[in-house]
């Protein structure tokens, strides 16, 4: 019977980043088909029957597939350099919890999956969620299959590449309608279960959030011979955006900013850049609060870049509103793992993508560093266990008689 830590170490040699420290698995790229490749040989080695859906997201069913289906799961993919646990952990957990539920003779009275969500992070596409998101038909097919990668490769060529028809990608209400509940397990991505000393908890909420691009246009020239009077350097308010970001985010309680991600083209030590692209990741409680955010930054941004006589072009690349996870199942599941706490959370999710069409919830593992998006990220061996019991509780309590 395999554990949550053992499947992890199964996988610990894929998609290493050896230059920036952790992995880096993105979507339909070679490691997350290698991934993908393992979840099926996994789930076949079970007796589960995989399904391809027209995304491209993986799922493995215990016997008949849906209606009112039990669906748990998470994703393989990664951030670049991210931990081993932010999304396999997940997956890990749900083979695991498949493996204790037959040594204990539960046989579901209701159909019951694996999920695997393609491209969760965003990491290549630029559009996180991308799977959950095409699924549900919160995100234009169409604008998807065009999206590229930083070696300009299209979305629809790579989901080609991978087996799919792209044309098919998008809405796919068959699929979604078999699930009746869903049930994400996830490595906590801060300390509020370390603070409450707890291995396992269930979550409340996801803030409002999204990715705005802003693209700055100066003119490239010699950094030695253009004087400083001549110069329309795109780095110049592309800097002020950071710092407007930051200013803008500590003006709001709970509220996040982050540039993380800063492409100076043609990218030369002795270049006055042409163009600049900053990516802006602003999250906040309400949509409000978040659209508000954002304004104040691109006006900061539009102002700054007009001193420098550079234009701005922003383009928001994904959004979704505060997600509040159905109360309901909430309560349910934390009175059957006897009183676990709730927590809110800063990262957005799959689950939070199907929330808006099927009662879902989140089971979180704590995480000793609190780090997440980064190879620090942690989570003990028997607090994946506890994670791993917990999820088997949960099922056994929703696909149950
Ligand atoms: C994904 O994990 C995100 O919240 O960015
Ligand atoms: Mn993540
Ligand atoms: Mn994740
Ligand atoms: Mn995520």
């Amino acid at each position: 019977m395999a554990t949550a830590t053992g499947l992890l170490g199964a996988i610990a040699d894929v998609g290493v980043d050896r230059a920036r420290g952790g992995f880096s698995r993105h979507g339909f790229d070679r490691s997350d088909l290698t991934l993908r490749e393992w979840f099926v040989a996994e789930a076949a080695a079970r007796g589960l029957d995989v399904e391809v859906d027209r995304n491209g997201n993986l799922w493995a069913w215990w016997g008949r597939p849906g209606p009112d289906a039990v669906v748990t799961g998470s994703h393989l993919d990664s951030v670049p350099g991210g931990g081993a646990f932010d999304g396999p952990l997940g997956v890990v957990s749900a083979l695991a919890a498949v493996d204790e539920l037959r040594a204990r003779g539960f046989v579901p009275s209701r159909p019951f999956a694996v999920v695997v969500f393609a491209e969760e992070e965003g990491g290549r596409f630029g559009v996180p969620c991308l799977g959950s998101r095409l699924l549900a038909g919160t995100l234009d097919p169409d604008a998807a299959r065009r999206l590229r990668d930083q070696d300009g490769t299209t979305l629809a060529e790579a989901v080609r590449a991978a087996g799919l028809d792209p044309d098919r990608l998008g809405r796919d209400d068959e699929a979604l309608s078999r699930v009746g509940r869903f049930v994400e397990l996830h490595v906590e991505q801060g300390r509020g279960l370390v603070d409450l000393g707890r291995p396992v908890g269930v979550a409340s909420s996801i803030l409002a959030h999204g990715r705005w691009r802003f693209r700055f246009t100066g003119e490239g020239n010699h950094a030695g011979a253009t004087p400083i009077g001549d110069r329309h350097d795109p780095m110049l308010p592309a800097s002020h955006l950071v710092l407007a970001a930051r200013g803008a985010a500590a003006a709001v309680p709970g509220a996040r900013a982050t540039v993380g991600r800063v492409v100076p083209v043609p990218g030369g030590t002795n270049v006055i850049a042409s163009t600049v692209d900053v990516w802006l990741d602003a999250r906040a409680a309400d949509d409000r609060t978040t659209r508000s955010l954002v304004e104040d930054v691109t006006a900061a941004a539009r102002e700054a870049a007009a001193a420098e006589g550079c234009r701005v072009e922003v383009t928001e690349e994904s959004y979704g509103d505060t997600v509040v996870f159905d109360p309901g199942l909430r309560d349910d599941l934390a009175a059957v793992l006897g009183g676990a706490p709730a927590l809110p959370s800063g990262a957005g999710h799959d689950a939070g993508i199907l929330a808006a069409r099927v009662p879902t919830a989140m089971l979180f593992v704590r995480n000793p560093t609190g780090v997440s998006h980064a190879p620090a990220e942690h989570a003990e061996p028997d607090d994946c266990e506890a994670g791993v019991a917990a999820l088997v509780s949960v099922l056994e309590h929703l696909a149950g008689g």
